[in-house]
Formats: C-alpha cells, structure tokens, sequence
C-alpha cells in the first residue's frame, strides 16, 4: 500500500481564486478574507503550492498570479479538470504504489463510494490480464481504477469492461487526433500497437454483484518500450510525437467513462445498444478471420460480432458457431 498524498483545503480555495483570476492578479488580502487566515499564512500556502510544482507569481500591491501547474496527478490538478458527476469526485492519488486494483479493493471494502477512483504515479506489482505483470514506471503513464457497483446479480452482469473500454477509447482520441482501436475483450489499440490495457475484477455474492473493479493502464508519454513490449507496445506521445498532460487526458477519460457505463448500467434498452453498436464502431477487424486462444483451446475462424453479454461471436472454421466469454485474439494475417 503506498502512502496518500494529503490536501489542504486552503490550497483547493487559492488555487480556484487564482484559475478563475483567469492570468490576472488576485490580491492576498482578498484570498486572507476567503479563508479566514492572515496574509502571512496565506503566502505560507503559497510557497507549499509551488513546492508542488505550480509556478505562481508575486507582485507587491498586485498579489498572486498563477503561472502554470504541474504535469502531476495531484488531487489539486485534477479537480481542477474534472467535468464528471461521480466518477473521481472521491479521488485518492499514491505517488507509488502495488497495484491501483488491490488499493481501489481495500477501499470497496470499507464502503468506498461508486465512482471513486485511485490514480498512481507508479505501481510497484501492477497486474494485467491473465495473471500477466503489467510495468508501470513513474511520471509517464496513467495507471487508475474505477470503482462500478452495477444494481445486478452476477448472471446478468452487463459487459462492463467493453464499456469501459469504449469509454477510454472515446476519452483518449482527442489527443490522438484520430480514434484508436479496441481489440476484443479490451485492450485499446493504434496503428497496430498496445495503447491501454484494461483490468476488470469483480467480487459478487450469488445473487448479487457487490462491485466491479475497472482498472486501465493508459500509456501516455512514455516513448521506450523494451524487451517484448517493443514491438506490440506504443503510447500517445509516440504516436503523436508530443507531450501530453496525463491530467489532461485523464480528466477527459473519466468524463468519457462516466458518459458510456452511465448508458450501460442505467440506460434503456436502446442506450446499453448504442454501447454495443459503439464498441463495433471501434472494432474494424470484426468480419475478419481470427484466432483466439481461451486456456489450452485454439479457434480460428471469422469474428462476426459481440452479443449483449460482451461474448466473442465467432463463425468457426470447423463450421460452427462460437460465443467466447475469454481468451486472446489474434488476427490471422493472409499472405
Ligand atoms: C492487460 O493485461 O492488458 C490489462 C492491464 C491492466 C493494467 C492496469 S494499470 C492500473 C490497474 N492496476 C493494475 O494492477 N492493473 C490495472
């Protein structure tokens, strides 16, 4: 478990008088007045602020401008970004930590609210699928968990990761300049290559889902992937060839993940469709020939689509019809 970053609440105050100051100067003796506390201590929270990485600005008579914030996960930044109604609204960051999954869980366990989200810079033991290790070096990428409590038992449980996957697909084009890909179950592509890995654990009683644990390891700036990753690895940056806020893109991922597990999980019949019909929209190799390994089965045949459960259709080479509920796809390249 990795240690929390702690907010003071003052600072969420200055900092909103200083971004709606929009560039201009707010004076100490105004931000004194808002919370109550002399200047002194003011410019005490001031000088902790840009300790944190906010460049901000003091003109004697004038105040405080604010220069420029940090490209950092702090609770502090991304408030700052976030446009969502639940979705992070309870927000725990961990400069470092095992896994973002194993944290959020701990959380769920004591009541953590729907909608509460952990973000690390680092995970130590980060966890892909399959039982797989997923590295998650320090200050480039995003690694975060979203807590889902869908109102089902576990038989009807809706595909949850697919929306999630939608959800960070459509969060992370704007910065792409283009939409990527997702690769069945859901794992999110570009030109080819690995750009988002998703994680989705669930804890249910027989008759009911206790909650659902979404976790997303979005590659943002990192620009050098080694050994096997080399090759099927990528990240915005690479592909775009410049550097982004992972704040940015993070706020714009959790507004697009609040947005499309809304429809899943509350929406009508048309609007958990209009997910589905999305996902396919997402998905251009659907019509294609496949091969999907689940456990010690190989399968190759063309993939025609999902069903509302989220399961892999397939029409098999051997002539019958398949509905995958796991397993990796791979494309079958003809030459
Ligand atoms: C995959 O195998 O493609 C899924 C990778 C999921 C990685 C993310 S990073 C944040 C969250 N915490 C984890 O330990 N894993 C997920």
């Amino acid at each position: 478990m990795g240690s929390d970053v702690e907010v003071d609440p003052s600072d969420l105050v200055i900092l909103t008088a200083l971004r709606e100051g929009d560039g201009g100067y707010v004076s100490g003796s105004h931000l004194a007045e808002l919370l109550s506390i002399s200047r002194a201590a003011v410019g005490k929270r001031i000088n902790a602020l840009r300790e944190n990485g906010w460049e901000i600005e003091a003109l004697p008579r004038l105040g405080y401008q604010l220069i420029s914030e940090p490209d950092s996960l702090h609770p502090l930044v991304v408030e700052g970004l976030l446009s969502t109604e639940r979705v992070g609204r309870s927000y725990r960051y961990l400069p470092e930590v095992t896994s973002t999954n194993d944290e959020l869980r701990t959380l769920a366990e004591q009541g953590g609210a729907e909608g509460s989200v952990v973000v690390a810079d680092k995970q130590t033991a980060g966890k892909g699928r399959l039982g797989r290790p997923w590295r998650s070096p320090a200050g480039q990428n995003l690694y975060l968990s979203l807590l889902v409590c869908p109102p089902c038992a576990p038989s009807e449980m809706p595909p949850v990761s697919l929306a999630a996957a939608v959800g960070i697909a459509r969060g992370i084009e704007p910065f792409l300049g283009e939409p990527p890909t997702v690769k069945w179950p859901n794992d999110i592509l570009f030109d080819g290559r690995k750009l988002c890995g998703i994680l989705t654990e669930m804890s249910a009683d027989m008759d009911r889902v206790r909650y659902v644990i979404v976790g997303a390891g979005i590659n943002v700036n990192q620009t050098r992937f080694t050994g096997d990753l080399a090759k099927i690895a990528t990240s915005v940056r690479q592909e775009t060839g410049e550097r982004v806020s992972r704040a940015a893109v993070l706020g714009s991922v959790l507004a697009s993940l609040e947005h499309w597990l809304d429809k899943l999980l509350f929406g009508d019949m048309a609007q958990r469709d209009e997910v589905l019909a999305e996902w396919m929209a997402l998905a251009p190799w659907v019509g294609s020939s496949v091969t999907v390994k689940a456990f010690d089965r190989e399968l190759s045949g063309i993939a025609t689509g999902i069903d509302t459960t989220g399961a892999l259709l397939i029409d098999g080479d051997d002539g019958l019809e398949h509905r995958l509920l796991s397993g990796d796809v791979t494309l079958t390249r003809h030459h």
